[in-house]
């Protein structure tokens, strides 16, 4: 089923950056598959086996800034980026997996991704497992 950008929620405290990250998704939904949203960001398709995260509140901004900063061979490379006056995270692809996918493909379950919350894993095109929501305010 296709992500509805439509019911994205921003919770920025200032009313009119909510506005302005609404014009800004609305932007990036004309250029760039829209992929999904959790709590903080929404998140693009890019070119090149790459993401864009996109803050819906200044707790998204906190993730990006951390996800762009962060170098670990278990978590997906990014590097921030301001885009309209908001903190953003491109990002390496990351194909979520589920536990038994990890199993079966790898022949063990590494025991850091226990540590990721939910278990926001998954493999890039290289075939790394990586955690790609790694960073929470
Ligand atoms: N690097 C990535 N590659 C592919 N898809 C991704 C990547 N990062 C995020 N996504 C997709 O976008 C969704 C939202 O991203 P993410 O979980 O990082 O946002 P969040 O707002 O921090 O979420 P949460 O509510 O889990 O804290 C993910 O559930 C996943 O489907
Ligand atoms: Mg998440």
């Amino acid at each position: 089923m296709k992500a509805c950008i439509s019911t994205v929620q921003f919770s920025f405290c200032e009313e009119d950056r909510n506005q302005a990250a609404q014009r800004l998704l609305a932007k990036l939904a004309g250029k760039y598959d829209y992929l999904s949203s959790g709590q903080y960001r929404a998140v693009f398709k890019m070119r090149g086996e790459r993401v864009l995260k996109v803050p819906l509140s200044e707790a998204g901004e906190f993730c990006n800034d951390g996800e762009g900063s962060i170098i670990d061979d278990t978590c997906a490379r990014g590097k921030w980026l301001e885009i309209d006056g908001f903190v953003c995270v491109m990002q390496e692809y990351v194909e979520d997996a589920s536990l038994s996918t990890i199993r079966s493909r790898l022949g063990r379950l590494p025991d850091w991704v226990a540590g990721v919350d939910s278990a926001q894993v998954g493999f890039t095109r290289s075939g790394q497992l990586k955690a790609y929501d790694f960073v929470h305010p």
